[in-house]
């Protein structure tokens, strides 16, 4: 039977007989994706002021990995392994994105980060290394939040980060 979700996390939809593993769209794990009756915006919720800091830190870091990947998976040839690799992950990390400039109240700001590196082995260690960055940063964060929508934000996107990071590390053979 199909059914729809909604992610609780970034509020994307998703018709299908079961829940996946993860939200397609910002790869919240499975747990996440509720009836659409459940869903309410996470967003929607006053920050302490530790929260506020962490919360433009992540912007930081997802502004600059979706710009980054981005670049890579347009460098890249079209419908190539890493050139869908490296969408998907832009993809995900603007939806990260989007949810922490909504958590601030704030437009998304426009997209910039570094550019690909002179390999695609040598993206696939930058990326190991900016989700590795990210994940440590993100439990930090969860650790620092009393607010329980941030905390699940965090929970979310330390179980995506990590999936990314062993997504690179798959490709490089490892
Ligand atoms: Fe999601
Ligand atoms: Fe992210």
């Amino acid at each position: 039977m199909v059914n729809l979700y909604v992610c609780k996390i970034c509020g994307e939809p998703y018709i299908g007989g079961e829940a996946p593993d993860d939200c397609p769209f910002c790869g919240a794990p499975k747990n996440y994706l509720k009836s659409v009756e459940e869903f309410k915006e996470l967003w929607k919720t006053d920050l302490n002021e530790e929260e506020k800091k962490d919360m433009q830190e992540t912007i930081n870091l997802e502004l600059n990995a979706t710009a980054y990947y981005q670049k890579v998976s347009d460098s890249q040839e079209k419908y190539s392994k890493q050139n869908r690799l490296f969408k998907q992950l832009a993809r995900t990390e603007k939806e990260h994105l989007e949810i922490a400039a909504k958590f601030l109240k704030m437009e998304i700001p426009e997209l910039k980060g570094e550019e690909p590196k002179e390999s695609i082995e040598k993206d696939l260690e930058r990326t190991k290394e900016l989700e590795k960055g990210a994940v440590e940063k993100y439990k930090q964060f969860l650790e620092n939040a009393e607010n329980e929508n941030v905390k699940n934000f965090y929970v979310a996107l330390i179980h995506a980060e990590q999936g990314h990071q062993d997504i690179a590390s798959k490709e490089l053979g490892e």
